[in-house]
């Protein structure tokens, strides 16, 4: 990252002021407004933060253009092929891919914490079972600022280690159990010869009363799907994790709300939103046609979920990735479902007409994602807690890497404001 000495002058209320221009490793460009207000006394307006980059970072690089994503320089497709996500989450989080010493002993770590204390049963026990196993998530992952607190300050080195590993390890544990709860089976603790995936994959399906076998191509298939998740730059839930960690509260409250961020319809419910598509499609006779003739009507507010991104505007690599293996499993194990050829038709006719051909409205990860996840047997209510796992060692670095940059500052934007000038009360009896 340079300036290049390259500036921009700003011509205000007769004075002429610059302002230094930064370039990045892949030669993107930003106009430094760091001083802006205190040369000038104005601020810069920007809804939704679409032209404002709100740090420097060197963990994730998307190019939505040519539909690329890189984390730390790695492709998606090449991490997909030959990491695994303990491994892609030591590297997003600390930089450089693991020796084989520092893999061990970062898993080594990661299993030594998988426990819940005993005690954080009975916050579960508390939902009803009707509870939305995200917000039993944010909750549960919030109360282990509780049950451990000798590791809630991001200043203390050690401190900020620990917690790492702790958050890593209690976090798949924490996912099934919010599931377990809202079917009313009993937990399943955590199996430390397991991998990270398997684990997961075992605390959610297994009962004490029989034995489960778990399906090599699910273990891939979880495995792929949380390392295409793992990060993806400053979107809103790392947005959100950045905000908050940056008033130094302790990691767990900090990933606590990126898991509420996440959350939202317009972040990480998209997959979810497309089964939903898929069913109601189904319900309504199986009428593709109607919804394809929807979908490209401008008077009508229906959009094909699962197609066209926000920043790809070719085909998102994650998708690429997630098709090939969604491929594989369905055939497999599509069987007789209908909602799989139902799957495989919209694609193909969204891949040739020439309304979403134009509109380079690809199928998105979220559309592939769904599928895989039903294929697996989670429950669509389960999808975007399958996200957080994924995204979380993204969330990690960027909460690392802030603590560590000598120019970290509490987050505290400004606004123009446009309200009320000054005015008297009027006394309540005369309102
Ligand atoms: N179905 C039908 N038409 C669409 C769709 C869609 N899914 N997405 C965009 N279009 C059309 C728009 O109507 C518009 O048409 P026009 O040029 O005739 O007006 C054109 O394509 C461009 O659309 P924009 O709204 O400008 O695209 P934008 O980049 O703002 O939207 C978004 C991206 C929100 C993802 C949109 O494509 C969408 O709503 N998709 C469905 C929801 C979805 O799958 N979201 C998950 C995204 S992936 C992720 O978040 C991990």
């Amino acid at each position: 990252m340079g300036t290049a000495g390259e500036t921009v002058r700003l011509l205000l209320g007769g004075k002429e002021y610059e302002l230094p221009v930064r370039i990045g490793t892949e030669g993107n460009r930003a106009i430094d407004v760091g001083q802006l207000y205190a040369m000038t006394g104005h601020i810069t307006l920007d809804e939704g933060y679409a032209n404002t980059g709100t740090t420097m970072s060197t963990i994730c690089y998307v190019d939505g253009e040519k539909g690329v994503l890189r984390y730390r320089g790695y492709r998606i497709e090449a991490l997909a092929e030959q990491c695994d996500f303990t491994e892609t989450a030591y590297l997003l989080i600390f930089g450089e891919l693991p020796t084989a010493d520092q893999l061990e002993d970062f898993r080594g770590n990661i299993r030594r914490h998988t426990l819940l204390h005993e005690g954080m049963k009975t916050i579960y026990d508390g939902f009803p079972p009707y509870a939305h196993p995200m917000a039993i998530l944010s909750a549960v992952v919030g109360a282990l600022a509780i049950y451990d607190k000798e590791f809630n300050d991001p200043r203390d080195v050690t401190q900020r280690r620990l917690a790492i590993y702790r958050m890593l390890a209690k976090m798949p544990t924490i996912a099934a159990f919010s599931y377990k709860r809202s079917i009313g089976q009993p937990y399943i603790y955590p199996q430390n010869h397991l991998t990270y995936c398997q684990n997961f994959l075992n605390m959610m399906f297994a009962v004490p009363s029989e034995k489960y076998s778990m399906d090599v191509d699910f273990v891939d298939a979880l495995n792929l799907l949380l390392i295409l998740h793992a990060d993806h730059g400053q979107n809103c839930s790392t947005s959100t994790v950045r905000m908050v960690g940056s008033s130094n509260v302790n990691l767990f409250s900090t990933i606590s709300a990126g898991v509420c961020a996440l959350w939202g319809a317009l972040h990480g419910g998209a997959n979810e939103a497309c089964i939903d598509m898929l069913e109601t499609i189904l319900a309504d006779g199986r009428n593709l046609g109607k919804y394809i003739d929807k979908a490209k009507d401008p008077n009508d507010p229906f959009r094909l979920m699962g197609f066209g991104h926000r920043v790809y505007k070719n085909y998102d690599p994650r998708a690429k990735v997630c098709k090939s293996i969604c491929g594989r499993l369905l055939d497999r194990f599509a069987g007789d479902d209908p909602m799989f050829e139902l799957a495989k038709e919209l694609e193909e006719i969204a891949l040739s007409d020439p309304y979403f051909v134009q509109r380079k409205l690809f199928p998105n990860i979220d559309f592939y994602s769904g599928i895989i996840y039903r294929i697996l047997g989670i429950p669509k209510e389960m999808f975007t807690v399958l996200f957080a796992l994924g995204r979380l060692p993204g969330w990690i670095a960027h909460w690392r890497e802030m603590h560590l940059s000598p120019d970290k500052r509490i987050h505290r934007p400004r606004q123009l404001y446009t309200g009320h000038t000054e005015r008297e009360i009027v006394p309540l009896i005369k309102r």
